[in-house]
């Protein structure tokens, strides 16, 4: 099971960053959005180009993060990749997105959806960083897997976007629901399951201590 969880999440992270590579690095801005967003990256290029291959970064990191292998037996490896993934692509992908966020197309609920998950995104990798820097690994880890969550509201929302178009949702009507449901349901799956699990192997166990 968790070794099924595992390959998905490096299939839909790794996929999503190669849709990203594809569509900003090989293909002319905006010819696979909404005529509407189209112009709107056209008018923000900077915007855009960093956010995408910034976020992108974040990304196709975030699973390597993870490995109980890499971290165990390569451990500076493993701070490398982590600054990156936090230095590169949260913290620019964060703030570059927060700026496009002001352009969303959608209308306001679209983007403050988007604004509040930038936010969301830079304060909790903000605190991963404070908990390792302080030497508190739970905390970390607890912070990176919220982090993680919001980091994969990329795929959810290719997820959900293609699903609302089969289901013969208006785009403009589906655009801003989904400016929201790409992120707020992993933060909660995040929170009640794997935060859930690192709370549950920390409490003290009936005969801990004895003995
Ligand atoms: C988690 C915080 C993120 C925020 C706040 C955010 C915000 C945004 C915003 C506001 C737009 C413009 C949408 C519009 O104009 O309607 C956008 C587009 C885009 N973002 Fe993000 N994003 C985030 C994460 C990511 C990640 C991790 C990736 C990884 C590849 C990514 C890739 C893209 C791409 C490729 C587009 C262009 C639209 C498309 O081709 O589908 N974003 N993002």
């Amino acid at each position: 099971m968790k070794l099924f969880g595992t390959i998905w999440f490096y299939v839909l992270a790794l996929g999503v960053a190669a849709y990203a590579v594809f569509a900003y690095g090989f293909m002319p801005l905006g010819s696979l959005v909404h005529p509407d967003m189209k112009l709107n990256f056209l008018a923000h290029k900077a915007g855009i180009y960093t956010h995408v291959f910034a976020s992108l970064v974040a990304l196709s990191l975030s699973p390597f993060q993870f490995s109980n292998r890499l971290r165990s037996a390569r451990p500076r490896l493993h701070r490398v990749i982590g600054r990156t993934y936090l230095g590169i692509g949260v913290a620019l992908g964060g703030l570059s997105g927060l700026y496009m966020a002001v352009f969303a197309f959608g209308g306001p609920v679209a983007k403050l959806g988007f604004a509040c998950l930038a936010v969301c995104w830079l304060l909790t990798g903000l605190r991963a960083f404070q908990a390792i820097r302080r030497g508190d690994v739970q905390e970390h880890r607890k912070w990176v897997v919220r982090n993680v969550s919001l980091t994969l509201a990329a795929v959810t929302l290719r997820i959900y976007l293609p699903s609302s178009m089969i289901a013969g949702i208006p785009f403009e009507l589906a655009y801003p629901v989904i400016a929201w449901l790409c992120w707020v349901p992993n933060l909660f799956v995040a929170e009640l399951v794997f935060v859930g699990i690192y709370n549950h192997s920390l409490k003290p166990k009936p005969l801990d201590g004895l003995g």
